[in-house]
């Protein structure tokens, strides 16, 4: 491992490894596609995506093809869910701390964001019952597989207690899933989509298992709730973008998706369990969550310590950080730091971790 004293080591956006992205068969797949698909993949096609991908996904998450619907991306599809569930002053809930462009499309629309508090193992029940005798939100959104920022997975006793939450007070659930496939130990715990598929909209994507420069996420809610979504793709786009569709069809039907996603967890488990040895090593007094899959690693800074001054002056110390504010709907969170590992060697994490200790300890109160 080779670092230069003066290269900066980022801890900032979750994004894949660059060597993770599948790039020599994305390109055999692309010519592929191209050649035998090519007169429909650059025509206008159907509102709700390339239809083979459709019937693969439906087919992947046993759902009926009219239950998928594809778009640019799965945060577009916050945007949708935003535009037809959510009206200006409506009540809706997430994580505190949560995916920070989540809370920005909440909040975009004027929705008045409440976050429940996240504990290791998920929210905390109690907090979540009593909000809930003084607000039924319209929606809740969750990230209950390797949570962005903190890594958490909710267990299934609290996605049991979440779910018939949902039954007895009529909310929807959002559920957000693009790392639940990036399991490096344990076993998988069911999805809510699968404990009340009547209650919940669960969005996925390929970013994070094939490539986010497609731009393919996919959302599978209830029958009853499907036709605003395709008929809102059709009149916001006509329809998404088919050329990346065809080429992450391509990938699937060639079945090489189960496997790249099997390399993914060995190149990225040691990463994880290399910032977790790292953080044990250097850094005394803060606290962090286990996680066991995902892009993140989150840690709590001690009271004492300026956070604020941490952030904005780590590239002195040859690191950058994430403002951890934009976290937490009421902008809380100045000690809050995710430590996405996937993009970074065990090298660069063992020093970048290193460099972070450094930038802490010189910012006491
Ligand atoms: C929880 C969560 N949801 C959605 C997204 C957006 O992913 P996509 O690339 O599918 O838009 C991300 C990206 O980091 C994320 O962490």
């Amino acid at each position: 491992m080779n670092i230069e004293a003066g290269e900066l080591i980022f801890f900032t956006r979750g994004n894949p490894a660059e060597e993770a992205l599948p790039l020599l068969e994305i390109i055999d797949c692309a010519n592929a596609v191209f050649q035998n698909e090519g007169k429909v993949l650059f025509q206008y096609g159907h509102y709700s995506g390339y239809t083979p991908l459709r019937e693969w996904i439906a087919e992947r998450f046993n759902v009926k093809i009219d239950q998928v619907l594809i778009g640019n991306s799965s945060m577009e599809f916050l945007t949708f869910i935003g535009a037809l569930m959510v009206n200006k002053g409506d009540t809706v809930y997430l994580e505190y701390p949560s995916y920070d462009r989540a809370i920005t499309a909440m909040k975009r629309i004027g929705a008045n964001v409440v976050g429940i508090p996240l504990e290791l193992d998920g929210v905390n029940i109690e907090r979540l019952k009593k909000e809930l005798k003084s607000s039924v939100p319209r929606l809740f959104y969750i990230i209950p597989d390797f949570q962005n920022p903190s890594g958490v997975t909710t267990s299934l006793e609290k996605r049991k207690e979440i779910a018939h939450l949902a039954q007895q007070y009529g909310f929807l659930v959002i559920e957000d899933g693009p790392y639940r496939y990036l399991r490096y130990r344990g076993e998988d715990i069911p999805t809510l989509k699968e404990l009340i598929p009547d209650k919940v909209i669960h969005i996925s994507s390929f970013s994070k298992i094939l490539s986010p420069g497609l731009r393919i996420g996919f959302l599978m809610g209830p029958a009853d709730l499907m036709p605003k979504f395709h008929k809102w793709s059709e009149d916001t786009y006509i329809h998404p973008a088919l050329p990346t569709e065809g080429i992450a069809y391509e990938y699937c039907r060639r079945g090489l998706l189960d496997p790249n996603i099997e390399r993914l967890k060995t190149l990225y488990r040691p990463r994880m369990e290399a910032m977790l040895e790292a953080l044990d090593r250097n850094l005394k007094g803060a606290e962090w969550g286990k996680p066991d899959g995902g892009f993140f690693i989150s840690i709590t800074l001690p009271h004492n310590i300026d956070g604020k001054a941490v952030r904005e002056n780590a590239k002195n110390f040859g690191i950058v950080l994430t403002d951890g504010r934009g976290f937490f709907p009421d902008w809380s969170g100045e000690n809050f730091v995710r430590l996405p590992f996937c993009a970074l060697t065990p090298g660069e994490i063992e020093e970048g971790i290193k460099r972070l200790t450094k930038a802490i300890e010189c910012h006491k109160k």
